[in-house]
């Protein structure tokens, strides 16, 4: 969010490239723990939000575990030098290579999502010759009233077991020598913003734990996913997002005893720190009267305009004109979906001018594909510039 102070400095530089805020993202991340450390909470962030080697340097140094959805995520994060036991490893279809690879790592825990899983993964213990730690992932049924693209929580989702079928199994999962199953994973969509969802995730969890104990099933700790969501709309508003009103929610809510309450955070983390830095290329109108200002960006670059429909504030943080048009957004892939926003006021946009689409901290870089054999986009930090 500081690009429009730095513009000049980054007229220079090649474009597209993500530009991060890294003071913004230590307030972020220090808001975030300090907050957590308040009620005990721990808080790993949810690597898939953006793998970039120097965001993760500055996160472990705020001591946050990692939750991973994949064995490269697992080797990413360990790599970054995060202790293999502060990782945690959820994702619905774990292929058998993965999973070997989280148990010769030692993670923290495996999260199953599947009775099939928990077999394999009893299998896979076995033949290492270990007793591998795991939590059920439960599907709890919620809908967190977001985008239906980023929900994950409601009965048909694939992610998660469902309580019907955890029931149904209980003595099977018992059975399995080599896993021990120490705890709960609920996680239940992403960019919430209506915070109430947050108590009935607790009311739901207070329930699954509660039954799976009377099952006989003794967990450790109650991991109740991440989820919070950040201001799109407008946000030099709220920089930093209502961490304090998420755990507080929790802590009046979330009946567990002495269980470890974990929390795995993404966006919230990483969402406000990271802009998209595009060039104007050309301007057009269509015959229709359409005004467009194709940039150097596309949706190889930031799919999630394309992909979900989201939202992303974009500004003119070069131009000195004071007169405002209506620009509509194109990138430079072949597909027509690849437009970022439409009808944005802009001043007065010509060839070379720079934009930034901001709030793209989170589920840009990371979602970034070679599509029409683009690069990928470069990473700029604001105290290297
Ligand atoms: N835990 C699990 C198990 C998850 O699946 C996710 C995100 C998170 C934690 C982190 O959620 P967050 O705090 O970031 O909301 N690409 C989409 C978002 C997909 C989220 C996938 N799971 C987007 O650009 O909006």
């Amino acid at each position: 969010m500081l690009s429009r102070q730095v513009a000049e400095k980054l007229t220079k530089l090649e474009t597209p490239f993500y530009l991060y805020d890294v003071a913004l993202l230590r307030q972020t991340l220090e808001s975030a723990m300090s907050m957590a450390s308040k009620y005990g909470y721990k808080v790993h962030y949810a690597i898939k939000a953006n793998y970039d080697p120097r965001l993760l340097q500055i996160i472990r140094e705020y001591g946050l575990g990692i939750d991973c959805a994949s064995g490269n995520e697992v080797r990413c994060a360990i790599e970054a030098g995060f202790d293999p036991k502060s990782i945690v490893y959820a994702g619905v279809g774990k292929r058998d290579k993965e999973i070997r690879y989280a148990i010769e790592q030692n993670i923290y825990a495996i999260n199953c999502e599947s009775i099939e899983e928990l077999h394999l993964v009893d299998e896979l213990a076995r033949e290492a010759g270990r007793v591998v730690d795991v939590a059920l992932r439960v599907n709890p049924d919620i809908d967190p009233k977001t985008n239906h693209c980023i929900d994950t929580g409601q009965a048909d989702s694939k992610f998660g077991i469902s309580y019907e079928e955890i029931l149904s199994s209980v003595e099977d999962i018992k059975s399995l020598r080599n896993i021990e199953v120490v705890g709960m994973h609920i996680h239940i969509g992403s960019q919430i913003r209506e915070l109430h969802v947050f108590e009935n995730m607790c009311n739901k969890a207070n329930v699954i734990v509660e039954n799976l104990t009377k099952l006989g099933f003794e967990l450790e700790f109650v991991d109740v996913g991440g989820g919070l969501g950040i201001n799109y709309d407008m946000p030099e508003n709220e920089p930093i997002p209502n961490f304090a009103s998420v755990f507080a929610i929790t802590k009046q809510h979330l009946k567990v005893g002495e269980r470890e309450v974990h929390f795995e955070f993404g966006r919230s983390l990483v969402g406000q720190c990271g802009e998209l830095i595009t060039r104007v290329l050309f301007n057009k109108t269509t015959a229709t009267g359409r005004r467009l200002a194709i940039v150097d960006a596309s949706m190889t670059e930031l799919i999630r305009p394309a992909l979900y429909g989201s939202y992303h504030n974009i500004e003119n943080i070069t131009s000195e004109e004071s007169q405002r048009l209506k620009y509509t957004i194109v990138g430079t892939a072949c597909e027509s979906t690849d437009v970022f926003d439409e009808n944005v006021s802009l001043p007065i946009t010509k060839r070379g001018d720079l934009l930034t689409i901001k709030s793209a901290g989170a589920y840009g870089m990371s979602m970034a594909s070679r599509y029409n054999q683009h690069d990928l986009p470069g990473a700029v930090y604001s105290d290297e510039l």
